[in-house]
């Protein structure tokens, strides 16, 4: 695509103002189609006579720019008229030129440039197109300056001036391919709640709900009267306004007013925010000038759920918000501090929950496919994609392990084999590189880890548990592999390489990291490679963890005999915790179902209620919103967790939700049966919760589970769609199989 056109960008005089490059044609006679194909390094807004050609932001969208591009293609028929029309390109640094990464540096490209093909089909049949080239004008205009993590600024009052003609760009270029990824819009507008005048004597717009996305203010100012704005998440134990957790992103938002009446708003960044602080405003501005709106990648909602305890309600709604404001456009860690990188492992403990909440597929598909391309020849993944040319990042297990994980829970949601049979290699070599890792064949051994990120029994402060990051990347190790294996027999490939090699790793896990069943502390060859973070935190590993236990019992890395005594151990872990968990970003995926899968959902419940420091309904109880990326993010006594690391806006421990939706209402999709095609539903009521409902718009039709507890009775209405095939199994009861329909059973319940 884009063959004729060239790539251009702006003479060097413009400096850092973003360029707005454009073409005026005339046109004579009446058009019966014009396509318009465009895209940019940078963050564009294609316009045609002054209107928006589509409902994208924040367009082309992230991708791995070292390698691809996407382009945007727009029917642009109904904004063409007869005689003159301009086309134009407005261009902001966006994510490709940007500094970005906690390091802040270039990692792409490090000017804007941007490309297009315009077609026209007139009625009689004759064509015309228009390409960039130097034909094509730049000029500078309203925004004046644009970072991704600091913000924009925008002069209403600049001159729209012409700098000269458009340069041919002939660096080397991405290769462009048509948008992959769904496009990102904005969506919900939420409208100011209150005005706080904090004890600073500082102006904040309070929205009630944290998001990505951008203000929008509607204003007659006086011409050179200014709004500037700070953004902020939380309020700090004395109300005042707490910006040190975006570290050096300045996210700020500034505009000169031009005395007309205005919509303003930025045009290529977003910010992940719920507070507003009034640095420069006019005095009398109204509350009801300000509207939040949230901008994310536009994929259709699928999931629905309720239950009869509130915080669980405001739980699920807080998981919602979590997965919008992390889902623009690529899946990030947070979208407000000087990160906003699309982290694997946030990411591969999220993809199940994601995929349940929206239909994730072209949204995944688009960073999948940037995922195979950031892989070494090795096999090896860095932390981030799309990883960074100026962060190198550590190659780390259950962070990489992504690349097994997404690819799978995708084809288990969607149902689409090809998707799965494009990523097979990625798969594969994952597992490669982890086979030819370390000292030891059939382990992990030694590497850099990020562990168990940010769980609690290494001690309150640290930044990861106290889980053996060996035993976790052995465990990773043999669970990509089984994930390899089953990927394989729904592809018909032979994996009878990885069948061995599983075996063997499972083998291997035991002898080096199981004693008499239980969990013990590794003594083999641990290497030289020891992670560098650990021994600069001096934190002391332990054998026996929640973590451990539950990544054995999920992972089956046990004997079925051996499962009662691990379980009991967890159970009594977990009571001697004040009956919650330790869990950091790599045992809390799982540790509910371990416990469900051993009988013990009981005390999955109890961790689910529970409400002090660790719990998901602690920041509930605090006022959340959205996820927060620390247990304790704000403490009990109102201070924060330190500023270095602390976002309330990380989705993360929203994956809580699979085991409400694969647990409380049961509903799953077994291997052969993906994309809805045979489902699973096998609720465990509990009577604290009263009722729960909830499912799924699947691709094969709804699917529901409820069920409702009156005294002593429970009622469960169970639906599956036309053209699928159920198993239904209530507690206690043997399975039933059932066809589509809507299906009660009224039962005693005590
Ligand atoms: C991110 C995490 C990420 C981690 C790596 C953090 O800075 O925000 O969510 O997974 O780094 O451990």
């Amino acid at each position: 695509m884009l063959e004729q056109a060239k790539w251009i960008m702006a003479p060097a005089s413009i400096g850092t103002v973003p360029p707005e490059f454009t073409k005026t044609v005339t046109l004579h006679g009446k058009v019966k189609k014009a396509i318009a194909e465009v895209s940019a390094l940078g963050n564009f807004e294609f316009t045609v006579n002054g209107a928006r050609a589509g409902e994208d932001v924040l367009s082309p969208g992230w991708t791995s720019y070292s390698h691809r591009v996407q382009a945007e293609s727009y029917d642009i028929t109904r904004l063409l008229k007869d005689g003159e029309n301009t086309f134009s390109i407005y261009v902001g640094n966006g994510w490709a030129v940007s500094d970005i990464g906690y390091r802040k540096t270039k990692n792409f490209v490090d000017h804007i440039s941007a490309i297009a093909e315009i077609r026209v089909t007139f009625a009689d049949g004759h064509t015309e197109t228009f390409v960039t080239d130097e034909s094509f004008s730049v000029w500078s205009g309203i925004v004046r300056a644009s970072e991704l993590y600091d913000g924009e600024e925008v002069d209403l009052t600049a001159a729209h001036e012409c700098i000269g003609a458009a340069v041919i760009d002939t660096a080397k270029k991405p290769q462009i391919i048509p948008r992959v990824g769904e496009i990102v819009k904005e969506h919900e507008r939420v409208a100011a709640k209150e005005f706080i005048l904090t004890p600073k004597g500082e102006r904040v717009i309070d929205f009630g709900q944290n998001l990505a996305g951008y203000p929008e203010i509607r204003i007659k100012g006086k011409r050179g009267e200014r709004i500037s704005l700070s953004c902020a998440e939380v309020l700090d134990k004395d109300g005042n306004f707490y910006t040190e957790n975006y570290r050096f992103a300045k996210s700020k938002l500034t505009f000169t007013l031009d005395g007309e009446y205005d919509i303003l708003k930025p045009k290529f960044d977003f910010f992940g925010y719920r507070y507003l602080r009034l640095d420069e405003a006019p005095e009398d501005i109204d509350l009801s000038a300000f509207t939040s709106i949230a901008v994310y990648s536009d994929m259709k909602r699928t999931g629905f759920f309720s239950c009869g305890e509130e915080k669980i309600n405001r739980l699920y709604q807080n998981i919602l918000w979590g997965q919008r404001s992390n889902f623009v456009d690529v899946p990030t860690d947070c979208p407000q501090r000087d990160e906003r990188l699309g982290w694997l492992g946030d990411a591969q403990v999220f993809c199940r929950t994601a995929s349940i909440n929206y239909d994730t597929e072209r949204f995944y598909r688009k960073w999948l496919g940037d995922m195979a391309l950031d892989q070494k020849p090795d096999g090896a993944l860095e932390g981030v994609v799309p990883s960074l040319k100026n962060l190198p990042i550590r190659v780390s297990a259950a962070w990489a392990d992504a690349a097994t994980v997404c690819p799978f829970e995708v084809y288990l949601a969607f149902g689409n084999r090809e998707l799965l049979a494009e990523h097979f290699p990625m798969m594969k070599k994952w597992v490669d590189y982890m086979h030819a890792a370390g000292p030891e064949e059939f382990l992990w051994i030694g590497g850099e880890h990020f562990g168990d990120w940010l769980g609690m029994d290494a001690g309150f402060g640290t930044h990861m548990g106290a889980t053996q990051p060996d035993l976790i990347a052995s465990a990773f190790f043999a669970y990509s592999t089984e994930l390899v294996v089953r990927a394989g027999h729904i592809l018909g490939e032979d994996v009878t390489a990885y069948e061995a090699l599983y075996r063997k790793v499972r083998a291997a896990f035991r002898a080096a990291f199981m004693k008499d069943g239980m969990p013990v502390m590794y003594t083999g060859n641990a290497g030289k490679e020891k992670a560098r973070v650990i021994e600069e935190e001096g934190i002391k590993f332990e054998a026996v963890t929640q973590t451990t236990l539950a990544l054995i019992l999920k992972f089956r890395l046990c004997e079925e005999n051996e499962r009662e005594k691990l379980t009991t151990k967890l159970v009594e872990m977990i009571h001697d915790f004040d009956d919650r968990m330790t869990t950091g970003f790599v045992g809390t995926p799982y540790i509910l179902h371990a416990l469900t899968e051993n009988g013990r959902t009981d005390v999955a419940y109890n961790l689910l209620f529970a409400e002090g420091v660790p719990s998901w309904l602690f920041s509930v109880e605090h006022g959340a919103t959205t996820m927060w990326e620390h247990w304790d993010g704000i403490r009990e006594d109102g201070t924060f967790w330190s500023s270095g690391m602390n976002s309330y806006n990380h989705y993360a421990y929203g994956a809580v939700y699979d085991w409400i939706y694969g647990v409380v209402l049961g509903i799953t999709v077994p291997d052969d049966g993906a994309g809805y095609k045979k489902i699973c539903v096998a609720p465990h009521p509990d009577r604290r919760l009263g009722f729960a409902e909830g499912g799924i718009e699947s691709r094969h039709g709804r699917v529901s589970s409820s069920w409702h507890i009156f005294g002593d009775e429970i009622r469960y209405e169970i639906s599956v769609p036309n053209g699928t095939e159920a198993e239904i199994t209530l507690p206690g009861e043997a399975p039933v199989r059932v066809g589509g329909g809507t299906y009660l059973f009224v039962r005693p319940f005590h």
